[in-house]
């Protein structure tokens, strides 16, 4: 499934690609970039959806927005990401945010669907930001956002494989970024905490027991991650609670927070995922 339209970006505005951007955390980052003069790639697979997103910010904005219509569970999707990437001109951006999650337990979810996780958050992630960033060192200039989820930095029960594919995201970035280093292109992990979108709703994740100071919108976790980016931070963790959070999972013993997150799982079946 794949397929594209809009007019092909010829302008001088800096190009944004985001990966996912229908709905949520990817529509944040294309409101407040096009707002900022960006033309941009929209991807994702809702096409009337995106059609319609992509004219409201041309009309606001004045900015040239393209659709791509790609599954990133599939090769073939992963494939035409890749050719739109390489015919890129000025892209500041490429923002690796398609997602989704799964709950329950890992012997009992489809293979899949641990699969097409894997692939959608890993291996798409991966190759779009190596098509991306040969253009921008040799610019020497632009960046890669890769959204993660603090999610990475404690192994989760109930949802063994989202944790473990958001920690490849943070653990790829750190290391990028050691190579980045000096070239004038920048890369972010972006780890939100529990974040309004369609995410939980799409795949029937109970949130009724998240308290609401917990939740975080989406438009609140761009602004942070491109303040982040302006600072040249490579994580990027939006909201001081769960900044404190993170800070706690690193001191508190490993082996306490696995039998506090397995109690917890116990208790909700798995059923909260951020
Ligand atoms: N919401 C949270 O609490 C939270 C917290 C931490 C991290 N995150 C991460 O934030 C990212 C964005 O999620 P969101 O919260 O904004 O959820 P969302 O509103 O459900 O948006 C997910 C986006 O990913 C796209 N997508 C999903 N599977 C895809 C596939 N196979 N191929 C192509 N596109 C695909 C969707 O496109 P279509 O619908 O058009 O297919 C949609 O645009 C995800 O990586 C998620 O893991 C979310």
């Amino acid at each position: 499934m794949t397929y594209a339209a809009g007019n092909p970006s010829s302008t001088n505005r800096p190009l944004a690609l985001i990966t996912g951007a229908t709905s949520g955390i990817g529509a944040a980052f294309a409101r407040r970039l096009a707002a900022d003069g960006h033309d941009l790639v929209l991807h994702g697979r809702r096409k009337e959806r995106l059609d319609a997103f992509a004219e409201e910010l041309r009309s606001a904005h004045g900015v040239s927005v393209e659709v791509l219509i790609a599954d990133l569970a599939e090769e073939v999707g992963i494939q035409a990401v890749e050719e739109r990437l390489k015919r890129a001109q000025n892209l500041e951006l490429l923002v690796n945010n398609a997602g989704f999650g799964i709950h329950g337990l890992f012997h009992e979810t489809g293979v899949q669907d641990l699969e097409e996780m894997i692939t959608v958050h890993v291996r798409a992630s991966v190759r779009l930001a190596r098509t991306a960033l040969p253009a921008m060192l040799a610019r020497s200039r632009g960046a890669v956002i890769n959204v993660s989820s603090v999610a990475a930095f404690i192994p989760s029960a109930g949802s063994v494989n989202y944790g473990a594919v958001k920690a490849y995201l943070k653990a790829f970035s750190e290391g990028l970024h050691m190579e980045l280093r000096g070239t004038g292109v920048r890369v972010q992990a972006l780890c939100p905490g529990f974040t309004r979108t369609e995410f939980h709703g799409r795949r029937g994740i109970d949130t009724s027991r998240i308290p609401d100071g917990l939740w975080m919108s989406a438009e609140s976790v761009v602004d942070e991650s491109l303040n982040c980016l302006k600072r040249g931070r490579v994580i990027c963790i939006p909201g001081r609670k769960y900044r404190f959070f993170v800070w706690l999972a690193k001191w508190l013993p490993q082996s306490w927070f696995r039998k506090l997150r397995s109690a917890r799982m116990k208790r909700t079946k798995g059923q909260s995922q951020d």
